[in-house]
Order: structure tokens, then C-alpha cells, then sequence
């Protein structure tokens, strides 16, 4: 499903941000990775959506060559990921609705079933009752929420999230990890970047630890 083989990613000339990387998450796996600020978590996971490109190496989603991907063929990768960013992203013009409904809208679902997918998803959530809220009014933990409904509600086949409970206290959290894990049972391969050490052990998923741009454990399935 994703495999990364002799990565690098220099964004400067001095250090690279990821350093001969190899990584294999099969289809349906939950993978955690971990490691400090400045680890490389973030431009690992922009590396699966095409966000950035690998300096060398070769990134493979679904056997495609993310580092030739055509910039035309980037969207139908896209629609196949779906993405929780580390600073949310939302569209401060657009309402919650909105702003999750967009992610069924350019898939061209008709209008009637985009209303009752998005509000079954901010349901489940937990963050319906804003559905008309301006995204900006909303608090860290609450947009954090509206971000991994917009991810999810077109039921993709990876999950990448980057720090998805950042914003979050214990008990969110918790419940946020169970809707991955549901996700992740019905098929979707997840991939998810945290500081939360705690968490991941609790969950007992498998572990990747980058420290300076290199994978330190955990690349190869165990
Ligand atoms: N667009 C960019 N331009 C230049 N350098 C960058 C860029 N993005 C990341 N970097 C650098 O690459 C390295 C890895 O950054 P990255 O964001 O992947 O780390 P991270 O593990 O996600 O950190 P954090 O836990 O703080 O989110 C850092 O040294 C960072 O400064
Ligand atoms: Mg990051």
C-alpha cells in the first residue's frame, strides 16, 4: 500500500528533513510514528499525499510512483487519502458544514446524500451542534474534530494524520483513537504522526520512531 525505498527529502542544502528512509505499511495496517519536533514526522506523511516530493528514493502508494506522479494525476491520489494536517486547513469563508461537504462535492456525490454524509460524520464527532459555525470561532479541539471529519467522510482508503489529537484532552482523544480504530477495522490503512507516547502504547499499534530524518525502529513490518 505505501512503501518508501532510500528516501531523502532535503528542503535546504545543509540537512535533510529525511534521510534513506524504508518503509513498508501494508494495506490495512495501523502505524504510529513517532519522535521528536524536527523528527521528519510531517514531511513523511506529505511524501504519501504528493505535498512534497522525495529529493531522491522512491515513494509507492498503490504501486504508483509518487516522485513521477504527474501534477494532473495528483487529485485522483488525492481523493483516495484523506488528511488531517497539523494546522487543520480549514476554509475560514466556508461554515463546518461546508468545509466537510466540499471533501464529497469534488467527488461529484449528489447534494442529498452530501448532507446526510457530512452530518452523520460531525455527528460521530461529536461537533454537529456547530454545524453553521464559522471554523474560526471554533476552539483548537473542536476544529481538530471538524479536520478529521472532513478526512474521513469520503471513506478513504489511507488515513494520514498529523498530530490528530494535538488539541485534545484525554477523554477526546480516546474517543477520537476508537473512531480510527473503527476506520481502520472496516479497511482503511491509517497512518498516524503524534507525541503522544502514551497513547500509542495504550493502543498497542505498531510503532515507527524517526530521530533526525532517519528511521531509528519499526520501517519493516515486525
Ligand atoms: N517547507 C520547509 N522548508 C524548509 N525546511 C523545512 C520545511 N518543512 C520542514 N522543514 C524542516 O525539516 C525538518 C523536519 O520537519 P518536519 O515538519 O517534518 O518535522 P516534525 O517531525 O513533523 O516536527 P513537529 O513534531 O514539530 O511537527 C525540520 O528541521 C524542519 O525545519
Ligand atoms: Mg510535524
Amino acid at each position: 500500500m505505501i512503501q518508501l525505498f532510500h528516501v531523502s527529502k532535503w528542503y535546504q542544502k545543509d540537512v535533510p528533513a529525511l534521510q534513506d528512509t524504508n518503509l513498508h505499511v501494508p494495506k490495512g495496517d495501523f502505524v504510529f510514528i513517532t519522535g521528536p519536533s524536527g523528527a521528519g514526522k510531517s514531511t513523511l506523511l506529505k511524501l504519501i499525499f504528493a505535498d512534497e516530493r522525495p529529493t531522491s528514493g522512491q515513494v509507492l502508494v498503490h504501486g504508483r510512483n509518487i516522485a513521477r506522479l504527474p501534477a494532473a494525476k495528483i487529485p485522483v491520489l488525492r481523493r483516495e487519502i484523506g488528511v488531517v494536517f497539523q494546522d487543520f486547513k480549514l476554509l475560514p469563508n466556508r461554515n463546518v458544514f461546508e468545509n466537510v461537504a466540499l471533501a464529497l462535492e469534488v467527488l461529484g456525490i449528489p447534494r442529498r446524500d452530501i448532507g446526510r454524509r457530512v452530518w452523520l460524520m460531525l455527528k460521530r464527532l461529536g461537533i454537529h451542534h456547530k454545524m453553521r459555525a464559522n471554523p474560526l470561532t471554533l476552539s483548537g479541539g473542536e476544529q481538530q474534530r471538524v479536520a478529521i471529519a472532513r478526512a474521513l467522510v469520503n471513506e478513504p482508503l489511507i488515513l494520514i494524520a498529523d498530530e490528530p489529537t494535538g488539541s485534545l484532552d484525554a477523554e477526546a482523544s480516546r474517543r477520537i483513537m476508537e473512531i480510527f480504530t473503527d476506520v481502520n477495522a472496516r479497511g482503511t490503512t491509517v497512518v498516524v504522526a503524534t507525541h503522544n507516547l502514551e497513547m500509542v502504547h495504550s493502543l498497542g499499534k505498531r510503532m515507527i520512531q524517526l530521530e533526525g530524518g532517519r528511521i531509528l525502529r519499526g520501517g519493516t513490518t515486525p
